[in-house]
């Protein structure tokens, strides 16, 4: 396997977008110079990972995991990384030359290798102490939930008994700290023993889709909490990316008419039995990225079956979102009962069963039938479920289903259709709105009914002027790519310019612009890839037709204005991060205050504050030297 040369990485790396990339999986906001959002890579309750665009990296405060883009691609579809640069260069247009040569045989280190190999010797040890004498107790709750020795094999399901996994593992010649990676045991802190992770537990082998035994579920024999023990996370059981059942279905693919996705795998096994092999389990109720990207290679028309119950509902309509907004085909199957499928198979149901999934039902059916069922529908009542239904339609493409829910929306609320269709309008302009303006004054009608514009502020002055001269000629292009992240500034807003300033520049140096010729560049950008850049083409109009605009136009940016406008543009950046910077020293001050009682943290706390006292010199030394450049300059 030939690696792939360095200028090329180099290339990936620079005409990539990580902003753009990390936005793919969760949301970003705009915060000083960077954005933040919600850690993909553990469970985050308040946004702790930040994406730099000038320095190109992510990183997560909280639990540490961090990067360049490739590697980001690398962890959230577990690649490899060639296989990550391959990925990038695909989406981005990068060349690589022939790829073939840059794909490795075996995706897996050694390492993970190992661990399979252990989770595949407990798999056998625990399917042989299911029919051991110490076996009874679980064979016959196996027995009270139907499971018959052919599905016991098919699954592979067996039992651990007490502590004696690793002392079976050992004898095979494993080291014990081996045994502990791969997830099958764990040391009591206090007493350095080691011990069986999993004991009187019935286990479920879990595979990856490979086939590979990655971890197991197991489940207790009798009402003890928790119900089910999973493998803790380790090198190759990652939960968010578990699907159980996944490598049969994948396998299997070409000849299912669509995929059944269910909660438990418990469920997958009941439904499987009674002739619907198509299944796969989330093991919860949560969708990652990971198991969306797994959807999306099925091809296949889904089916979601969750429980019928109120939080069966909502993890339906979380869920259901992320697959409009991914574009997945899916329908629901409308569980009217209070149980879930393993549960109407157990109590002889199947016929209803089988129905309800042969008869799964449209998305928006859905849900305008469980939000107005039993509901007294007042005004607010309807303002709720019209958001929660709009919430949906927002990523639909299918006008047609739009046009059709509107019809339903309206019959059912009793709301005039064109009163609906309207507020859908401006509920959307609203959200793209927000993106694309602001940087540029918006237009308002002056009393002579002519557009007339008042400049907001002098940076958004200062953007306009930047992007005319950069749509006029190619004269300042390597000034203004260079300057791009301080021009672009820090206000919500910066990412859009950016984007259209880089897409720009991109253009002259493909040679598909030359310059001076706007209608040529909006239909270069209507065609591009990004929806941001395609559907803001209209309102990008609106701001390059406004009075002072084509004043811009008229005239030649002076290479002194530039210079005095990418001057301005550092020094209120600077002066924004000094701001901040004392901000978050008052901060960290108060947080030394309220925590004396305890010293490891005032350690902790006063380390930060020398940390951001040090910067804040700095950067009030970059003050200083970019006014005596000026100061020179005159
Ligand atoms: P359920 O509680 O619906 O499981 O959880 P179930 O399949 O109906 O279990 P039985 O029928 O009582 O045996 C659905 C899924 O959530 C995960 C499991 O993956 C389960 O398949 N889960 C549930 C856990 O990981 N731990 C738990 O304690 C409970
Ligand atoms: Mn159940």
């Amino acid at each position: 396997m030939a690696r792939i040369p360095e200028n090329k990485i180099q290339e990936v790396l620079t005409k990539t977008n990580i902003v753009e990339e990390v936005s793919k999986y969760t949301n970003l906001h705009k915060q000083g110079r960077n954005y933040v959002g919600l850690c993909l890579f553990h469970a985050d309750q308040t946004p702790s990972m930040i994406v730099s665009p000038d320095k190109k990296i992510f990183k997560c405060f909280s639990c540490g995991v961090g990067g360049n883009i490739i590697q980001f691609v690398e962890k959230i579809n577990n690649l490899v990384f060639p296989l990550a640069v391959i990925k990038l260069a695909k989406e981005y247009g990068i060349d690589l030359g022939n790829v073939d040569d840059y794909i490795p045989k075996d995706p897996y280190s050694s390492e993970q290798k190992l661990l399979f190999k252990i989770n595949e010797d407990a798999t056998n040890y625990y399917q042989a102490v299911l029919y051991n004498k110490v076996g009874i107790m679980a064979r016959n709750y196996l027995d009270q939930r139907q499971i018959d020795r052919d599905q016991v094999g098919q699954w592979q399901i067996g039992f651990a008994y007490e502590n004696n996994l690793m002392q079976h593992l050992l004898g095979l010649g494993y080291a014990e700290g081996e045994i502990v990676k791969a997830g099958l045991a764990t040391t009591n802190q206090a007493s350095q023993k080691t011990y069986d992770y999993f004991q009187n537990r019935i286990t479920f082998p879990v595979k990856n889709k490979d086939g590979y035994v990655i971890g197991f579920s197991a489940r207790v024999l009798d009402q003890e909490k928790p119900k089910y023990l999973n493998t803790r996370e380790t090198l190759i059981f990652k939960k968010s990316e578990v699907m159980f059942n996944i490598d049969y279905v994948l396998k299997n693919k070409e000849r299912f008419a669509n995929i059944i996705v269910l909660e438990g795998f418990m469920d997958v096994i009941s439904l499987t039995k009674i002739g619907y092999p198509n299944c796969l389990a989330l093991m919860g109720t949560n969708l990652s990225a990971f198991q969306i990207n797994i959807l999306k290679q099925l091809k296949k028309p889904i089916k979601l079956f969750l429980d019928g119950d109120g939080p069966g509902i909502n993890a339906m309509y979380k869920i259901a979102k992320l697959l409009i907004n991914n574009d997945l085909e899916f329908s629901i199957v409308d569980n009217l009962t209070a149980m879930d499928p393993d549960e109407l198979v157990q109590t002889n149901q199947v016929e209803a069963l089988k129905k309800m999934v042969d008869h799964s039902i449209n998305v928006y059916e859905f849900f305008l039938e469980k939000f107005t069922l039993n509901e007294v529908i007042n005004v607010d009542k309807k303002t709720t479920i019209i958001e929660q239904i709009f919430a949906l339609l927002k990523y639909e493409k299918n006008l047609l289903v739009v046009d059709g829910v509107f019809d339903q929306l309206s019959n059912k609320l009793n709301i005039s259709k064109e009163i609906l269709i309207n507020s859908f309008k401006q509920k959307q302009s609203q959200n793209l709105q927000k993106k694309v303006t602001n940087w540029s004054s918006p237009q308002i009608l002056n009393d002579n009914n002519q557009f007339s514009l008042k400049p907001k502020t002098r940076k958004e002055d200062m953007k306009l002027k930047v992007l005319i001269a950069l749509l006029q000629s190619k004269d300042y292009l390597t000034e203004i790519k260079d300057n791009l992240v301080y021009l672009a500034g820090a206000d919500q807003h910066s990412y859009y310019f950016q984007q259209v300033c880089n897409t720009l520049i991109n253009y002259y140096l493909e040679d598909k612009y030359q310059g001076n010729d706007l209608e040529r560049f909006f239909s270069l950008l209507s065609a591009e890839k990004s929806k941001l850049l395609q559907t803001s083409v209209a309102q990008l109009k609106m701001i390059l037709n406004q009075p002072l605009a084509k004043e811009n136009f008229k005239m030649h940016l002076s290479s002194k204005g530039l210079e005095d406008i990418i001057w301005q543009a550092k020094f209120d950046q600077l002066n924004q991060e000094i701001s901040d910077g004392n901000d978050e020293l008052k901060a960290l001050e108060l947080q030394v205050d309220q925590n004396n009682f305890d010293p490891d943290k005032v350690r902790v706390l006063s380390g930060e504050k020398s940390k951001k006292q040090k910067e804040l010199l700095i950067l009030l030394k970059q003050k200083s030297e970019l006014i005596a450049l000026k100061n020179a300059k005159k």
